[in-house]
């Protein structure tokens, strides 16, 4: 789908042209000026329309009325922009992701937002509101049809193209680059995601991590030669089952001014679980357990996507992603639950559960990030628990941090972005879970606190100096039903908003 500003002079008076034209209405029925004027020059239709039907300009809602005498355009759709004070960036977002998913398949080949903010004092306007339009539409317009044959054609959307009218385009176009920036970041990821793990398998994965060379990011593939001679041996375990190489992969975005002081020169880590899929291992899921298992990999998809965004908006900001990919499957030499490795700190864990293997692949991959980079904070993202779904269902991640400062800057970002992360306690009472009979820690805790007890298990990887939080996104990082606007389809890319706003507020100075 093709995006673009036109100036509202150019579209007129919102009388004549052609396709969907959506306009705003706000709380109370408060029609804004393109409302207004589309409702006078049809005789009065949209307002005969807002009087028999239930739609007064609440947030969220829409009146679609088709073919309206008097006006070109083949439908109005009036938006809801419920009232002033909760005008948002976000509700925009909103706004267009549910005005463009509507209008997606319903035959309209070209819609045209003509957007007003509702009267009274709003927090967005101007070419920022139309950026955050166009943001919405894009992230409403995701599909993944690339394994459709048959039924392409009826599958294919038939919305080719939106224009978002705006006050001064060429401010506009200025606002929506970054925001252009972030969307192809949060496609990657979904792509990413939604591959099947027979096509997406961990060298798969560090191909296409490879390919983003091209947008300026140096990228580094460690094969399971090289990772051995680093002593990765708790993820190398996880792998070894499979028939698939594993790898770590290294992604650094070096865009700190070169006069940036030493703090500023130490990178934001980035830090992700690649499972391509999990089948438990030896710890096997069942079949319905299994399901969705490709999407594992997550949080190095987040990572991956957020690497994508940073360079390709030109983040005054160093920043590195490490990501660890393998495939964890049974087999003759997979992984036995008993076994004890001994991960690249130094510290052994006995393995108790193959099926808890993405802290396994996270404890050499944190290691390795801080060893390496002295980072100025670590950020890790893992669709680690089942746990975790259990307390949160699919609202919020799962936040766990040794920082406030952190914390709470996480916190703000995802509320600010869309992704919304909800902080839990850590301590050593938790600690005390995984103390092993035989080795410096086991794998799993008991029946409780599954998401916290992993929490405690990466936090032993974590130097006491380093500033750190992990994000647990087993919940949030793909959906089973469609109703979200802005994250239509399965995989949802999340993370990529989150950690770009996070980096975009604190880190860019
Ligand atoms: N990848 C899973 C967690 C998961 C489950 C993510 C469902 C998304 C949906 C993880 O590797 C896992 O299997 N965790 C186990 C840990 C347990 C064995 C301690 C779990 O949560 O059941
Ligand atoms: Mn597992
Ligand atoms: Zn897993």
């Amino acid at each position: 789908m093709q995006l673009n500003f036109a100036a509202t002079s150019q579209i007129g008076s919102g009388l004549a042209g052609s396709g969907a034209l959506v306009v705003g209405v706000g709380e109370g029925g408060a029609m804004t000026q393109s409302a207004a004027r589309a409702d006078k020059a049809s005789g009065g239709a949209l307002s005969r329309a807002m009087g028999q039907g239930r739609f007064t300009g609440k947030s969220g809602t829409t009146l679609e009325i088709l073919a309206p005498a008097g006006l070109t355009w083949s439908r109005v759709v009036l938006a809801g922009l419920g009232a002033a004070a909760d005008f948002t960036a976000g509700r925009v977002e909103q706004l267009a992701a549910t005005v463009t998913g509507k209008l997606l398949d319903s035959g309209e080949r070209t819609a045209t937002l003509q957007i007003e903010p509702p009267g009274g004092a709003t927090a967005i306007r101007g070419a920022r509101l139309a950026a955050h339009l166009a943001f919405g539409a894009r992230l409403a317009s995701y599909r993944f049809d690339s394994y459709r044959r048959k039924s392409a054609q009826e599958h294919k959307p038939s919305l080719e193209k939106v224009t978002v009218a705006t006050g001064d385009r060429v401010a506009a176009e200025r606002a929506w680059q970054p925001l252009k920036a972030v969307a192809d970041g949060v496609f990657l990821a979904r792509d990413l995601v939604n591959e099947p793990p027979n096509v997406l398998s961990p060298t798969e994965f560090a191909r296409r991590a490879k390919a983003l060379s091209r947008h300026g990011l140096k990228v580094e593939v460690l094969d399971e030669a090289a990772m051995k001679k680093l002593g990765m041996n708790a993820l190398l375990g996880v792998g070894q089952g499979s028939a698939r190489e594993s790898h770590v992969v290294v992604l650094q975005w070096n865009g700190a001014k070169s006069g940036a002081k030493a703090k500023g020169r130490a990178p934001v880590a980035l830090v992700g679980k690649g499972v391509c899929f999990d089948s438990g291992g030896l710890s096997l899921k069942t079949g319905a357990g299994m399901m969705g298992m490709k999407g594992d990999m997550g949080g190095a998809a987040a990572v991956t996507g957020t690497m994508l965004a940073l360079a390709a908006r030109k983040a005054r900001v160093n920043a590195v992603g490490v990501i660890g990919l393998v495939e964890n499957m049974p087999g003759s030499n997979a992984q036995r639950p008993d076994d004890v490795v001994e991960s690249m700190s130094g510290q052994t864990i006995e393995v108790l559960n193959t099926d808890a293997e993405g802290r396994l692949v996270l404890a050499d991959v944190l290691w390795y990030t801080q060893t390496r980079f002295a980072p100025r904070c670590v950020i890790d993202l893992a669709t680690l628990t089942g746990s975790i779904m259990a307390s949160l269902g699919r609202e919020y991640a799962g936040l766990f941090a040794n920082d406030e400062t952190l914390a709470a800057r996480l916190i703000a970002a995802g509320e600010e972005a869309g992704e919304p992360v909800w902080r839990f306690p850590m301590g050593a009472g938790y600690d005390k879970l995984i103390k092993s009979k035989i080795a410096d820690m086991k794998n799993i805790g008991g029946p409780l606190a599954g998401a916290i007890v992993a929490a405690q298990f990466l936090k032993r990887f974590i130097a006491d100096d380093t500033v750190w939080a992990h994000l647990d996104i087993a919940g949030v990082a793909w959906q089973d039903s469609d109703s979200r606007p802005l994250t239509p389809g399965w995989a949802t890319g999340w993370g990529i908003r989150v950690l770009n706003r996070l980096i975009a507020a604190h880190y860019e100075k």
